[in-house]
């Protein structure tokens, strides 16, 4: 089928790369001059395992190619997907400026009956608002779905081509077979394809993300509670994830979430029930117990150094939201640079794909270290913020010889209190007993 994804970003990168892999004929369009420039080279402008390779081959078979004319990538597809962000505006609402520009261009450019597809995470009513839009340039006929994506940033690829479940809200039974065609490869084990209404996609995608952000902000809360009454909270996760009503994902305790989606997709949401008149309570107290969780591990160093950090080097190792991506938008990594350079603290941070996005934020005002180790050599404190594999098993013969004190404040849990005690550090996580140099 002739594909127009327009907006190739993470999601729309993607979508565009995964439907070429199965035989489509893509166009990917977005107003990002450089971004397209950069693709039209073969050069991923960010980094998620398994995008390069497949963005490659399928340049070269010809089926992928990248434009900034979101009309003419209009005009030749039978599918459309708009696939722009849609950031937070002011009031927390999602701001669909975006979303309605590329509508009103494909109602312009019109020239045959099309599949228009809102791919972005859009609030309960946008496809409506969508339909209107083009409507208003064009007497053709045409389909407005729902198809929100639920795919992970560092794991993108794979949940893309092996989702769990591929929702679409559909406005006729032709739509749902030219939908079900397009997606039957990623669906052949059995994976369901769910169609429904279209208010109900928009709502499932919202709802979703709440939830996963209910269960981390759950267990952050739990975490706080466990280390001041002397829990561990790794046997509490490991005691309820068995129970099969609760389940084992996203139970893991952390320094908040972050990234492109969670806080505002929360925030979008708390909205819409306010506009509605069914306040989001549960919601309200998620989104508050995670802006307190991204100051924890701050917290931590502060209250090591006894409130004061002004002349401190501090390492922070991760500044991507999570590991396997270089994405830092609403980074707990970010948070933690910018609280200890207001109290004076001199900052050397770490990060395997993610130095060169956070460089735009952070400029000149911290020292970027190209491995891990460097960014210790004369530290008082390591702060580990992102989950990366490579800060799993490091060396700490080599960590405590680098640091002037051996602290570390850990954000994820990677490392065993115990044996950390025994090599010499304090040592402190999230929800688990402070560990302390045993004599
Ligand atoms: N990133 C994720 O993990 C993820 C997962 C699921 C859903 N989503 C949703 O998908 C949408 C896109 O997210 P993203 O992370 O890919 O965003 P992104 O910021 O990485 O990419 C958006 C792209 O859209 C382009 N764009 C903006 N206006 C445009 C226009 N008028 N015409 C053409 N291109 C335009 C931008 O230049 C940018 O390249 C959002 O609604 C987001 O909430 C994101």
């Amino acid at each position: 089928m002739k594909v127009a994804v327009v907006g190739t970003g993470y999601v729309g990168l993607v979508l565009g790369a995964c439907l070429a892999e199965t035989g489509n004929d893509v166009l990917c369009a977005d107003v990002d001059e450089g971004k397209i420039a950069r693709l039209k080279q073969g050069h991923i402008p960010i980094y998620e395992p398994g995008l390069e390779p497949l963005v490659l081959h399928n340049l070269r078979e010809g089926r992928l190619a990248f434009t900034t004319d979101v009309g003419q990538a209009v005009e030749r597809s039978e599918i459309v997907f708009i696939a722009v962000g849609t950031p937070p505006d002011e009031d927390g609402s999602a701001d669909l400026q975006h979303v309605l520009d590329v509508a009103g261009t494909i109602g312009r450019r019109m020239n045959a009956s099309k599949i228009i597809i809102t791919k972005s995470t859009v609030p309960v009513g946008t496809a409506e608002r969508v339909r209107a839009e083009i409507a208003k340039h064009t007497k053709t006929p045409f389909h407005v779905c729902s198809n929100p994506e639920f795919l992970k940033e560092g794991a993108a690829v794979e949940d893309f081509m092996k989702p769990d479940r591929v929702v679409v809200g559909v406005d006729s039974d032709e739509a749902a077979r030219v939908l079900e065609e397009l997606y039957a490869p990623f669906v052949r084990t059995g994976n369901p394809l769910i169609f429904m209404d279209l208010p109900s996609a928009e709502m499932t995608k919202y709802a979703a993300n709440a939830m996963l952000a209910t269960r981390i902000s759950f267990m952050n809360q739990i975490a706080r509670l466990c280390e001041a009454v002397g829990a561990d909270v790794t046997q509490v996760r490991r005691g309820i994830g068995t129970d099969r009503r609760i389940g084992p994902a996203f139970l893991f305790p952390g320094p908040g979430y972050g990234g492109s989606c969670f806080p505002k997709d929360v925030q979008a949401l708390v909205r819409s029930g306010d506009d509605h008149e069914v306040p989001l309570d549960i919601l309200k107290a998620v989104r508050a117990a995670n802006e307190r969780q991204k100051r924890v591990l701050f917290d931590k160093l502060r209250k090591h150094f006894d409130g004061k950090l002004r002349g401190k080097t501090v390492a922070v190792w991760g500044l991507a939201f999570k590991a396997e991506t270089d994405d830092v938008r609403e980074s707990p990594g970010l948070v933690l640079v910018e609280e200890l350079l207001c109290a004076g603290a001199k900052v050397q941070v770490h990060d395997p794909a993610a130095l060169e996005t956070a460089r735009r934020q952070l400029g000149d005002r911290v020292t970027y270290a190209a491995q891990a180790y460097d960014a210790l050599r004369g530290a008082a404190a390591l702060a580990v913020v992102t989950e990366w594999l490579e800060y799993r098993n490091p060396d700490f013969t080599k960590m405590k010889d680098l640091l002037t004190r051996p602290l570390i404040v850990d954000g994820r849990n990677l490392y065993d209190p115990a044996r950390l005690a025994r090599l010499g550090f304090t040592y402190n996580s999230i929800g688990r007993p402070l560990a302390c140099a045993s004599s």
